[in-house]
């Protein structure tokens, strides 16, 4: 059996052969088998996300919104010092994102005192022009919230969309000719770009996630192309 990237599967010590180099991105695996609570693909899904956020994306608290364990946003800070630091909010916050979080500010000691963890609904966060937000795998409809409310504050934002729910997501009356999640995302990206944004479509590589499409966006306002 190969080792697949999209596994469920927790990574610990077991795993820790499989990363045996001095990249960054192997220390940082190293250090969440030993945190020992991660399902491998949020690894391979905050990574392949945070690397792409950063090449657009830099300064700015980063606000990772239904951010689960929070690695997503210690990533960016990882990859970019340029952040102040960065706020997770999640209405069901895993006990466990503590365990990670005191593993990788062991390691990175920079990280101490600059992640802060908010069990709350991201509908209630607030949201700063300066912000850099991010979300992945906001199930359905959240990801339209999280959209929303990046755009409403003008903030740049980053979203990779799962868990489509075409009774209540509009798509475009494009189903017609490609499949309704497809449909639904374009939609997401033509409104965003409507509401004064330049976008960038990208992907995640499809054997971390099958639901691999990332949107990025910053208000054209704050460009200087
Ligand atoms: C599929 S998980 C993704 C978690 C994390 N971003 C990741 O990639 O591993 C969706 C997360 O959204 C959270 N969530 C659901 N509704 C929410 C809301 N209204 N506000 C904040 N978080 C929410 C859930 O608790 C869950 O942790």
């Amino acid at each position: 059996m190969g080792f697949s990237p999209s596994s469920r599967g927790r990574l610990t010590d077991y795993d820790l052969g499989r990363f045996p180099g001095d990249s960054l991105f192997d220390r940082l695996a190293r250090e969440v088998c030993h945190a020992g609570c991660l399902p491998r693909k949020e690894l391979y899904e905050a990574w392949e996300t945070a690397r792409r956020v950063r090449r657009l994306f830099r300064g700015g608290r980063v606000l990772d919104l239904g951010g689960g364990h929070g690695l997503l946003a210690q990533v960016m800070l990882l990859l970019d010092d340029s952040s102040p630091g960065a706020l997770v909010v999640d209405t069901a916050l895993p006990p466990s994102s503590a365990t990670l979080h005191e593993v990788l500010a062991a390691a990175w000691p920079r990280l101490s005192g600059r992640i802060t963890f908010e069990s709350a609904s991201l509908e209630t966060v607030v949201i700063a022009p300066t912000d850099i937000v991010v979300s992945v795998h906001a199930c359905g409809r959240l990801t339209d919230v999280v959209l929303d409310r990046a755009a409403a504050a003008r903030a740049r934002v980053a979203v990779l969309p799962c868990c489509h729910d075409l009774d209540v997501s509009d798509d475009g009356d494009l189903a017609g000719w490609v499949d309704g999640p497809l449909a639904v995302d374009v939609v997401r990206a033509v409104r965003l770009k409507e509401q004064g944004y330049r976008i960038w479509t990208q992907s995640i590589p499809a054997d971390v996630t099958p639901k691999n499409r990332l949107l990025l966006g910053a208000p054209r306002e704050g460009l200087h192309e």
